[in-house]
């Protein structure tokens, strides 16, 4: 069994990591001694309280893609890991919904995780190593009546990472799809459910990536699905 238990010599990159879930992940693997490298509009000018690359890139836009994979590409020739966790959220009805909504919420969800994929996984096929953590929601597995377009964000990338998994497999590179339900973050900033004190932690989703990061290289969890406990 090919064993994969530390993260210190591993070089990680977070898309989506200067708030909630992909911050809190880069705060556990920053403690694991991984080499970071952390993407989102505006990483360069927040506060992190741990050593990391801060690269600023806008996920709508795929040149700003390309051009933040060319500094990682000056920093590194090793991408061990890529979670995506860039995501906006949007529940309002159909009828309301603009235009602008739908392109706004397809593009960063979904177009911008196919992109920011293709350029981990061309670099991670030329290694034959590598893993891709694709952040989905419970709402890419379960329909909501006021979810449609972030639902159908969701649902899209479902089929992509597990499409992507299947063409990964024979070259030796992971593929995941974690599932988390709600969580307290930024996330649900103008249209905060009632409940959401009763949401789970960034952090406690974060430590679930770290333990499928963890995994063996001798198997692939395809979905991880996180439901609220008690
Ligand atoms: N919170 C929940 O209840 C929940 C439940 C299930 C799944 N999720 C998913 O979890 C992921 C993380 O969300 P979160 O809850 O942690 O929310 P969050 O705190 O709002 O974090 C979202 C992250 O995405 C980045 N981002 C947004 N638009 C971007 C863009 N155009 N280009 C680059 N980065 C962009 C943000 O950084 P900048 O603003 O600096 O760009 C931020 O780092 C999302 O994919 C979300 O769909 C959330």
């Amino acid at each position: 069994m090919s064993q994969n238990p530390s993260l210190k010599s591993k070089h990680i990159v977070v898309v989506g990591a200067s708030s909630g879930l992909g911050k809190a992940l880069a705060e556990q693997l920053s403690k694991e001694g991984t080499a970071l490298y952390l993407l989102s509009r505006s990483i360069e000018s927040s506060d992190l309280e741990f050593e990391a690359n801060k690269i600023n890139c806008d996920v709508t836009d795929s040149e700003s893609i390309s051009n933040a994979f060319k500094k990682i590409d000056r920093l590194t020739s090793q991408i061990d890991v890529l979670v995506n966790c860039a995501g906006i959220g949007l529940v309002k009805g159909l009828e309301a919904t603009t235009q602008e909504d739908i392109e706004r919420i397809i593009a960063t969800n979904l177009t911008g995780t196919l992109y920011t994929s293709q350029e981990g996984y061309k670099r991670m096929l030329e290694k034959k190593s590598g893993h891709i953590i694709n952040v989905s929601s419970t709402s890419g597995l379960r329909a909501r009546p006021d979810e449609t377009i972030y639902c159908a964000s969701k649902w899209g990338l479902r089929g992509f990472t597990e499409s992507l998994r299947l063409a990964a497999t024979p070259n030796k590179i992971r593929v995941t799809g974690i599932y988390p339900g709600g969580m307290q973050t930024n996330f649900w900033k103008g249209s905060e459910p009632k409940n959401l004190d009763a949401f789970m932690t960034p952090s406690d989703i974060a430590e679930q990536i770290v333990n499928v990061i963890k995994t063996p290289t001798s198997i692939s969890p395809a979905e991880v699905v996180i439901e609220r406990g008690l």
